[in-house]
């Protein structure tokens, strides 16, 4: 995988190659996905770490996905979405209906990826545990996907009830990629509630068998993501202070301000790097943070 820079705002490129696993097909193939990234707009307008593992995954199952029906909750970029587009499944990709700029950003993804919407693929706003009339044009579907959509407790239900009834009374999946951010946390009582039944795939166990390396494209991915830029500092804050502002959000693993070393004054921007990558997401979901006097820009470094 391979990150780029696009003249305005950020463009990561996702590349993805290999043999396929499924039938011994020997031949090397090659797709390049582009996702325009915001990274100062909140949590829908950027990749998850758990998006590039499930885009990866289907990848490696690329032959069985051709015709397939498949709908993707909580897409934000749509990774795993556009990938299941691209090779040949007939996708609607979803998020939540009350951000319709996020729904915009989803369409201009796919139009990155030559995916017309309407044509090629459908978007779709969405409510998670609500049951308005578009959740029932959304049947029958064969293949549910979701990266990174079990990480608020109080809306594991909402998920999950939505996922039970697309799936009630047929032969669908459900596949989703997830971020452990607290070991207390688990939806196995609800899996049960909504009469579901779930299955763990082990990174290990799927990286032996696919040769794709799971654990160092989580690791790298996670990294990224818990990195922030900030600018407009105030020529008073130090690494210190700059510590403590952002620990409010999460430990912070490494707080660095840049300064001119000619001058020893502060270059008016730095670095935050927190321990995880929901900490960084809680500190750019904040729209607005101002440390000694100055509105502050946070961006996901994520480059
Ligand atoms: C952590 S982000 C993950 C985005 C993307 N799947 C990824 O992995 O890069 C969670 C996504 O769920 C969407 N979402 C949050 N609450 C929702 C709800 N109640 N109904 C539908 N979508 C929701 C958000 O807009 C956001 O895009």
């Amino acid at each position: 995988m391979s990150d780029g820079r696009s003249v305005s705002g950020q463009l990561k490129k996702f590349v993805f190659r290999g043999k396929s696993s499924s039938n011994g097909d020997t031949r090397g193939e090659y797709l390049e996905i582009v996702i325009p990234e915001l990274l100062t707009a909140g949590y829908s307008f950027y990749t998850w770490p758990s998006a590039p593992l499930l885009a990866w995954y289907l990848w490696t199952q690329r032959r069985h996905l051709r015709g397939l029906r498949v709908l993707e909750l909580g897409c934000g970029t749509g990774l795993p979405g556009i990938l299941a587009a691209k090779c040949g499944a007939r996708v609607t990709l979803t998020d939540s209906v009350a951000l319709p700029r996020s729904l915009r950003h989803l369409s201009a993804c796919c139009e990155a990826n030559g995916l017309v919407v309407n044509r090629d693929v459908k978007i779709l706003g969405l409510a998670w545990g609500l049951f308005l009339s578009e959740v029932h044009t959304l049947r029958p579907v064969d293949l549910i996907l979701a990266s990174d959509c079990f990480y608020e407790p109080s809306q594991f239900e909402e998920v999950l009830s939505t996922v039970a009834y697309l799936l009630d009374g047929t032969d669908a999946r459900f596949l989703c990629s997830y971020q452990e951010r607290s070991a207390d946390w688990s939806i196995e009582a609800l899996l049960k509630k909504w009469g579901l039944k779930g299955a763990l795939l082990d990174l290990d166990s799927l990286s032996e068998s696919s040769g794709v390396d799971y654990r160092a494209l989580v690791m790298a991915s996670t990294a990224r993501a818990a990195r922030l830029y900030v600018g407009n500092l105030s020529w008073t804050v130090g690494h210190r202070q700059l510590k403590e502002y952002f620990s409010q959000f999460g430990p912070v693993q490494n707080a660095r301000v840049v300064f001119d070393r000619s001058t020893g004054l502060s270059k008016g921007y730095g670095f935050i790097e927190f321990a995880n990558s929901s900490a960084a997401a809680d500190a750019t979901n904040k729209q607005v943070h101002t440390l000694e006097g100055l509105n502050l820009v946070v961006q996901v470094q994520n480059s």
